[in-house]
């Protein structure tokens, strides 16, 4: 089989004969499968064989047909390297044996060692770079959605502790994003040195701010971030999580090739708002794969119909996969992604008929 580069092309917003569609949490609990491994392994488990996180990685690209793979990881893995001590607790989420509150706790954090600590990480990494006939994505969490665990100790609704250190101990937030900052930038370096071919950062949970707000308390290491990630010859998305579409105009400076959009805001209006810098990547509601095919098809190709309009589009959901999705709805929705989107691209890119 020739290698599948759309996904790349259209980060780089290059043609493409048809859209590239992944999606956010593919691997995961609605498939049968990797509900039985789960039976026998933790997430962290899984993690820690890469033979056993590669195959749970490529489970979806063979099952669903999807352009791209990415990582079986969790956004947490990295923090073990800091110095902390976390589980992924069933059906809550991260949990943090002792929340960073103090400056003392932001001072204990240590600089992350990935050959040392997570070197089932890269391993995995190596084995997918050799396996694969599709892009891999590697990820990591932003400072901003990272923190708000560590802070909280579990997944919050308010981040009140979060922005409590935020707004009430700004010296010590921004020790913290800086901290956040560096071991992301370490981290994402590692994983292209080991074979990863694009790069997302997940900022899953910064749409709880106001976009003054997040520009003065977040965004400055983000930039940091892709800045000092320039080097990398991957492309590389930004996914400013739930209820951005407030936020998006303040990304217009980023160094990054894509944004990814939740789906309150359609994908032209997306554009508009990123001042058509970006390639975009979205947005179909998650939750709207509880409902019938035709309903789920119409809507997707209401999203296509907008991506094709411009170079620069990768379909995917507007936030991640949940456990009770239907392993056939979105293998259906993966076919009809690509067989629309082939004739979508047709008519737009064929010249205006004559006389
Ligand atoms: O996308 C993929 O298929 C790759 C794997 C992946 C996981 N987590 C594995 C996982 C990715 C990309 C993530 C990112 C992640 N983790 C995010 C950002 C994406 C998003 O959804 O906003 C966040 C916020 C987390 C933190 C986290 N980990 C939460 C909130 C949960 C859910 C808890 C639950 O039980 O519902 C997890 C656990 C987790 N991480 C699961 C998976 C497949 C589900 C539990 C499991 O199967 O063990």
């Amino acid at each position: 089989m020739v290698y599948n580069d759309r996904l790349i092309r259209a980060l780089r917003q290059q043609e493409v004969d048809e859209l590239p569609v992944w999606y956010m949490r593919q691997a995961g609990r609605y498939d049968p499968d990797y509900r039985k491994i789960k039976e026998k392994y933790s997430l962290l488990e899984i993690c820690r064989q890469p033979e056993l996180a590669a195959e749970v990685t490529m489970m979806p690209v063979r099952k669903l047909g999807v352009d791209a793979a990415i990582l079986y990881s969790d956004i947490m893995n990295p923090v073990a390297s800091l110095g902390i001590k976390f589980d992924i607790v069933k059906n809550v989420g991260p949990v943090i044996e002792q929340p960073i509150r103090t400056e003392a706790d932001v001072e204990r954090l240590q600089p992350i060692d990935v050959e040392k600590d997570l070197s089932h990480i890269l391993q995995t990494i190596s084995i997918l770079d050799r396996e694969l006939e599709v892009p891999l994505i590697t990820f990591a969490g932003a400072p901003f959605t990272i923190a708000s665990y560590l802070i909280e100790g579990r997944p919050s609704k308010s981040y009140i502790h979060t922005k409590a250190m935020m707004y009430g101990q700004p010296k010590l937030w921004f020790k913290l994003m800086d901290k956040l900052g560096d071991m992301v930038i370490t981290y994402l370096q590692a994983h292209v040195l080991h074979g990863g071919k694009a790069l997302q950062l997940f900022d899953s949970w910064v749409g709880a701010l106001a976009p003054r707000d997040f520009e003065t308390y977040v965004l400055p290491t983000i930039t940091r971030i892709f800045a000092e990630l320039r080097h990398l010859d991957v492309p590389k998305i930004y996914f400013p999580g739930v209820s951005s579409g407030e936020l998006l105009p303040t990304l217009t400076g980023l160094e990054v090739e894509a944004i990814g959009l939740d789906w309150r805001v359609s994908i032209t209006e997306g554009r508009r708002r990123l001042g058509h810098n970006f390639a975009v990547q979205g947005n179909l509601d998650p939750y709207l794969l509880t409902a019938p095919m035709d309903v789920i098809k119409e809507q997707a190709a209401r999203i296509i119909d907008e991506g094709v309009l411009k170079p620069g589009y990768v379909f995917n959901l507007g936030h991640g996969l949940f456990p009770e999705a239907s392993l056939e709805k979105l293998r259906e929705l993966t076919e009809f992604v690509h067989e629309y989107s082939r004739k979508a691209l047709m008519r737009h890119n064929a010249p205006a008929q004559q006389g």
